[in-house]
């Protein structure tokens, strides 16, 4: 049998015509749990956790996984049995990392807007880190921390200001970005938190933003990092661990994002250059981890000619699947069977009540009714984005790991979305 393999989609590979992820075909997967179906690769997911981990070979590093790409107990389990560690941003996050066996030294504590009682739990549980993006925030971390009699490790986020040259909604290291506490005023910071009872400095941070598929703001943004260390320190506080974040970007479509080894052997070029080459190194990814690790499977319901467009129209929609909606993103959409048929041009909808619910424009497919899609680099920021509008059931999900399928997540149902809420009486 021939394969051919998706480029950019390690793990997944056509043989015989058929779609398979690792040594399953696809088709049986959507026909035993139905669609629309997540499917995501195990081997993927740790094949791109290797190239990280061969960037930081020799290096004092800890790669905490970003879960709100993909927060299912299942794939949060691939990542705790690898080693690695988590980095959070709400209390639901903290429970689901407990829940699949993380360690909670292991957690950073992110987030603009973090509760008390966030904060209470995670002081409880020990978690690794906080990163905490305001001076108000770090006032009210040292009252929690006295409280409840525990101490906080803090590590503050810094904004660099540099530009990450990707969607502005995703771009967080800018001057007007809602993140982080601006460069020109983190000494000031740093001494506040020196001050604060119950508040124990150990790193900084920063993030410039998601889907960065260019070095330069890395390699911009690590030297203004860098800059700052060398002014707390010159102020006589330690700055332990540096973290830069998460933000590498995946190929959707013609992107090149850099290979997270070679990205780390420049940056790492740079950090030994200016000194800071045996420093504990913190990084937050989350897409470049899980992205291209992932597929939903859906079937084509009908095929509509329109005057201006045919629509092709699915069984997965923006609840599922929200990204194009929200970015204009693209994500490949290929047919599980292939077909030697000649394609026509569709626009690839689902069934939710907006004209915002598309999935893919233009795209050239020969499809029928019944025929199986799969929308590809769906494993990062679409289930854990999903919603229940036009009261659809979240989607159910399946890890594969070589020839064996597990079902990571049940399809909800009816019952499971009413489970909540109560009738007048
Ligand atoms: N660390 C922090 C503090 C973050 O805010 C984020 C993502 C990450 C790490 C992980 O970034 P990644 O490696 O996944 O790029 N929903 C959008 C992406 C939002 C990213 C938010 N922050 C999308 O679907 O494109």
């Amino acid at each position: 049998m021939t394969a051919t393999a998706l480029p950019g989609h390690p793990h997944f590979e056509f043989r015989g015509g058929e779609l398979f992820a690792e040594r399953v075909p696809l088709r049986g997967l959507a026909q035993r749990y139905g669609t629309p179906l997540f499917v995501y690769s195990k081997q993927s997911m740790l094949s791109a956790l290797a190239a990280y981990r061969r960037g930081f070979a020799g290096r004092n590093a800890k790669i905490c996984y970003a879960m709100k790409a993909n927060s299912s107990l299942g794939v949060l389990q691939v990542f705790a049995q690898a080693g690695c560690g988590f980095d959070i941003v709400s209390g639901g996050e903290l429970e689901r990392v407990l829940a699949a066996g993380g360690a909670p030294g292991d957690i950073i504590f992110s987030g603009v807007g973090k509760t008390r009682a966030e904060m209470r739990r995670a002081l409880e549980v020990g978690v690794g880190c906080f990163n905490v993006e305001s001076e108000a925030e770090l006032d009210v971390l040292s009252e929690v921390a006295v409280a409840c009699g525990k101490t906080a490790p803090v590590s503050i986020r810094v904004n660099p200001d540099v530009d990450p040259k990707t969607h502005p909604y995703i771009s967080t290291g800018l001057k007007g970005n809602k993140f982080g506490i601006a460069h020109k005023r983190t000494l000031a910071a740093y001494r506040r938190a020196a001050a604060l009872p119950n508040l124990e400095l150990v790193g900084i941070d920063c993030h410039i933003g998601s889907q960065i598929t260019h070095e330069s703001p890395y390699l911009d943004a690590m030297d203004r990092v860098l800059d700052l260390v060398e002014a707390i320190e010159a102020a006589g506080i330690a700055v332990r661990h540096i973290d830069f974040g998460g933000g590498l970007g995946i190929a959707y479509d013609s992107e090149r994002p850099p290979p997270a080894d070679g990205l780390w052997a420049k940056l790492f070029t740079k950090l030994d250059a200016r000194g800071y080459g045996g420093r504990q190194f913190m990084i937050e990814p989350g897409r470049s981890l899980v992205g291209n690790a992932g597929v939903c499977l859906t079937e084509v319901l009908y095929l509509k000619p329109g005057e201006q467009k045919n629509f092709c129209i699915v069984d997965a929609a923006m609840n599922d699947l929200p990204r194009p909606a929200m970015y204009q993103a693209y994500h490949a959409i290929v047919p599980v069977t292939r077909r030697e048929a000649a394609p026509q041009t569709y626009d690839v909808v689902g069934p939710v009540c907006e004209s915002g619910d598309w999935i893919g424009r233009d795209r050239a497919l020969a499809v029928h009714p019944g025929d199986l899609l799969a929308v590809m680099s769906a494993g990062a920021y679409c289930m854990s984005m999903a919603s229940n509008y036009n009261a659809r059931g979240r989607a159910a999900e399946v890890l594969v790991d070589g020839h064996q399928a597990y079902l990571i997540r049940e399809r909800e149902t009816a019952a499971d979305l009413m489970r909540c809420e109560r009738l007048l009486r």
